[in-house]
């Protein structure tokens, strides 16, 4: 905007003051869950306060506190409200040891919402923050400038494919999950990763199990298929069990990785290991729209519920995730990724990341200061 508007820039400047409404479902869910959203939930109400929007949240219950209240993990009315709104955050859900609540599994809840919601890309970007380099339990030479994205099928695979049932083989009980894919669930995927490639250091790194499996022999042959329309990106084969030892041994060979919905499960739990703990993972979970359906990749950690010991940083870089690629925020995003660094920076840690116990803060004091870094310049512990 020029310093002196005339009147001819008037609409405009009416527009850029108005506030705008963004619609978020949040799904707390179980365990920690709540706790690490009240968290979020606060960070985009410093977001809203200092760039002028509002973050209008309506509640729902998805899970184990779903099944409490009515009986099942996900009601039609949490469905609805998901699919009308402009992107859900959710916590977590499950109970201790992934047990059944009255014979039903909270964990449904989470499958359920990405099928209904149609989002069958998951993005789960990992890089190593510069104050965190001794927390990991991988050594610091290995994790320096480590920045990678993992792009996991979401809505096919084993996870989905029928049948999956019990029945009875040769006499005696049994069980099946059905591993299929279809082309186009492959081609979709494996095309979003090389256009992402496209924009960071140009490198597919496309995981299987190539040896043994026929879905991933015809994963792999339109995977090439694929590459051959992005010249400029180079794809590499991996197989799953040689990239879980090459993730830990040089974390640097990779870029984008793309792979089927067990494996990016699997490997993502290993890679938040280099990120120092799983409680730093964010992810995002898109379609073909800009809806998308945001959540840390740790569960819902039932051990330290309500002891005000979870890692909020994974579910509020989640909403810095919603901010860029559901509500086209990008200086937002950038302002909650840069009030979580400089709180590391400056030696805050949630016990996850402590080196003592002694030395660490809580969930609401990790919130109270990345909000301020949102509000204020940082403070200093
Ligand atoms: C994840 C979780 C879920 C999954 C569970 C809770 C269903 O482990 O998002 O990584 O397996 O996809
Ligand atoms: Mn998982």
């Amino acid at each position: 905007m020029k310093a002196f508007p005339t009147l001819l820039d008037l609409p405009i400047y009416l527009r850029s003051i108005q506030l705008t409404d963004f619609k978020i479902i949040y799904a707390p869910g179980d365990g920690i869950g709540p706790e690490v959203i009240e968290q979020s939930s606060r960070i985009l109400a410093a977001i809203g306060d200092r760039f002028g929007h509002r973050f209008s949240g309506d509640y729902v219950p998805v899970g184990a506190d779903s099944i409490e209240q009515f009986g099942t993990e996900l009601t039609s009315d949490t469905i609805d409200k998901c699919l009308a709104s402009d992107s859900v955050l959710l916590g977590a859900c499950g109970i201790a040891g992934g047990a059944a609540v009255k014979g039903r599994h909270p964990e449904l809840a989470v499958l359920g919402l990405r099928r209904e919601m149609q989002l069958w890309t998951n993005l789960r970007p990992m890089k190593v923050y510069d104050s965190l380099l001794d927390a990991s339990p991988v050594k610091r030479d290995r994790l320096e400038d480590v920045d990678m994205l993992v792009l996991r099928e979401l809505t096919g695979g084993i996870y989905f494919a029928q049948p999956k049932e019990r029945r009875i083989v040769d006499g005696e009980r049994a069980a099946v999950d059905t591993l299929l894919y279809k082309e186009s669930e492959v081609r979709r995927i494996v095309r979003r990763a090389f256009e992402l490639a496209g924009d960071r250091r140009k490198h597919v790194t496309s995981v299987d199990k190539n040896n043994v499996l026929e879905s991933s022999r015809f994963w792999r042959e339109i995977a090439e298929d694929v590459a051959s329309d992005f010249p400029d990106v180079q794809l590499e084969h991996v197989l799953v069990d040689a990239f879980a030892m090459r993730l830990v041994l040089s974390p640097r060979d990779f870029d984008v990785v793309v792979t089927k919905n067990m494996f990016g499960d699997i490997i993502t739990d290993e890679m938040a290991v280099l990120s120092a703990s799983l409680g730093m993972m964010p992810s995002a979970s898109l379609g073909n729209g800009n809806k998308g359906l945001y959540e840390p990749i740790h569960g819902a950690a039932p051990d330290i519920a309500g002891t005000n010991q979870a890692n909020p940083i994974g579910t509020i870089l989640s909403a810095a995730m919603m901010l860029r690629l559901s509500l086209g925020l990008e200086d937002e995003a950038k302002a909650v990724e840069s009030a979580v660094e400089s709180a590391l920076a400056h030696g805050f840690r949630t016990p996850d990341i402590a080196e003592t116990k002694n030395s660490a803060v809580g969930t609401t004091e990790m919130g109270d200061v990345i909000a301020q870094n949102i509000i204020s310049p940082p403070v200093t512990k």
